[in-house]
C-alpha cells in the first residue's frame, strides 16, 4: 500500500509524502462511502482493540471500519484489556498476535505502546496514550481539508494542554505545512523533549507557543481545544480548572479570530470549561464531521498498515 509503516504510534512514521497519499486514501474511501459504496476491502481480517481508558469515537469507528470492509474486531475493555497487568506487556503482546491482523491499543503510559510494538510481529496503532493521539490528528487534517481544501499554509491555533491531542496536532500540522500556535498557561506549556524532538524532524515548521489567547487567535483559520484535564490526571483537576480559566473558546475570544475561522475539538467536550455551548453548537463549529471523519481516516490506516505489512 502507500507508507510500508509496520506500527503507528505517533506520526512521526510517516514522512510529508506517504501521509499526504494516507489522507488522500481517506477522501477516496469517504468519497465512495457517501455514495453507498461499502466494498469488502479486508475481508475476514480481525482487529484487536485494547483499551486502558474509556473512548467513544476511537473504539466505535474502528469497530465499524472492520465491519464495514468485511473484517470484524475484538473489544478487550478494562477488566481483558489491562496490558502488563495479568502477564508482562511482551507476553500478552507476542500472543495475542497470532489471533488477530492488527491491534490498536489505548493506554496510560505511552511506554506500554511502544514495549508492545517492539514485541509484536502485527501492526500496532496508537489508539490514544498520555503523549500521543495520532489517529484523531489524521482524521483532523482530513477535516481541515475538506474545510479548506488541500493547499498548506492554514495557521491552527490550539488553546489549551500541551497533552496528546495537541503534541499529535502540531507533528500532523507540520507534515501538511501548516502554522502551528499552543496557546495556555505557561507551564502546560509543550515540554522539552517533545520541542526538541519536534525541531530535530522539522527544523522549517513553524511552531510558537503563547499565554496571551486574544493574541494567539487573531490569525487563526482554526481554533481547536480539547478537555484541560485528560484521562488520568484526574486529581489534578481543581488545579487545572483554576490555570486554565482565561483560555476557555467562547464568543468573547471567538470574535477576535477572522471570520472564516472554524472551531475544532477532538471531543469529549466539558461544556463550560475548555468550550462554551454557543461555541460548540455555533456556525463555526465542524466537531461533528470532525468525529464522523475518525472512521473514514481509519479505514486508509487499517488498509495501509494490514494489507502493507503483508
Ligand atoms: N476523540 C476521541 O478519541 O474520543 P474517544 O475518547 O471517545 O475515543
Ligand atoms: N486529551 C484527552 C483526549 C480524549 C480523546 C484525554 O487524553 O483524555
Amino acid at each position: 500500500m502507500v507508507t510500508q509503516m509496520k506500527h503507528l504510534l505517533s506520526l512521526l512514521e510517516y514522512n510529508e509524502s506517504a501521509f499526504v497519499k494516507v489522507l488522500e486514501l481517506a477522501e477516496k474511501i469517504k468519497s465512495d462511502w457517501t455514495k453507498g459504496k461499502r466494498p469488502d476491502l479486508l475481508p475476514r481480517k480481525v482487529l484487536g482493540l485494547i483499551f486502558e481508558k474509556p473512548s467513544l469515537r476511537t473504539r466505535v469507528s474502528f469497530e465499524s471500519a472492520m465491519m464495514q470492509m468485511g473484517g470484524n474486531s475484538i473489544f478487550l475493555g478494562t477488566s481483558d484489556g489491562q496490558i502488563g497487568v495479568r502477564e508482562t506487556v511482551a507476553d500478552f503482546a507476542r500472543t495475542i498476535c497470532h489471533y488477530v491482523d492488527a491491534v490498536v491499543l489505548r493506554t496510560f503510559s505511552h511506554a506500554t505502546v511502544v514495549e508492545f510494538a517492539k514485541n509484536s510481529s502485527i501492526p500496532v496503532i496508537n489508539g490514544l496514550s498520555d503523549q500521543f493521539h495520532p489517529c484523531q490528528a489524521i482524521a483532523d487534517i482530513l477535516t481541515i481539508r475538506q474545510a479548506f481544501g488541500p493547499k498548506p499554509g492554514k495557521t491552527v491555533v490550539f488553546v489549551g494542554d500541551g497533552n496528546n491531542v495537541s503534541r499529535s496536532l502540531a507533528i500532523a500540522c507540520a507534515l501538511v505545512g501548516y502554522h502551528f500556535i499552543l496557546s495556555g498557561p505557561k507551564p502546560y506549556h509543550f515540554d522539552k523533549d517533545f520541542i526538541t524532538l519536534f525541531s530535530k524532524r522539522f527544523p522549517n515548521a513553524v511552531l510558537n507557543q503563547s499565554a496571551d489567547a486574544n493574541d494567539s487567535v487573531k490569525n487563526a483559520d482554526i481554533l481547536y481545544t480539547d478537555v484541560w484535564t485528560s484521562m488520568g490526571q484526574e486529581s489534578e483537576n481543581e488545579k487545572r480548572i483554576k490555570k486554565f480559566k482565561d483560555f476557555q473558546i467562547n464568543d468573547r475570544l471567538f470574535s477576535k479570530a477572522p471570520k472564516h475561522c472554524k472551531f475544532m475539538h477532538c471531543l469529549p467536550a466539558h461544556r463550560g470549561e475548555e468550550v462554551t455551548g454557543s461555541i460548540i453548537d455555533g456556525r463555526a463549529s465542524i466537531v461533528f464531521e470532525q468525529a464522523g471523519n475518525r472512521m473514514h481516516a481509519q479505514k486508509a490506516i487499517l488498509l495501509d498498515m494490514i494489507l502493507g505489512s503483508k
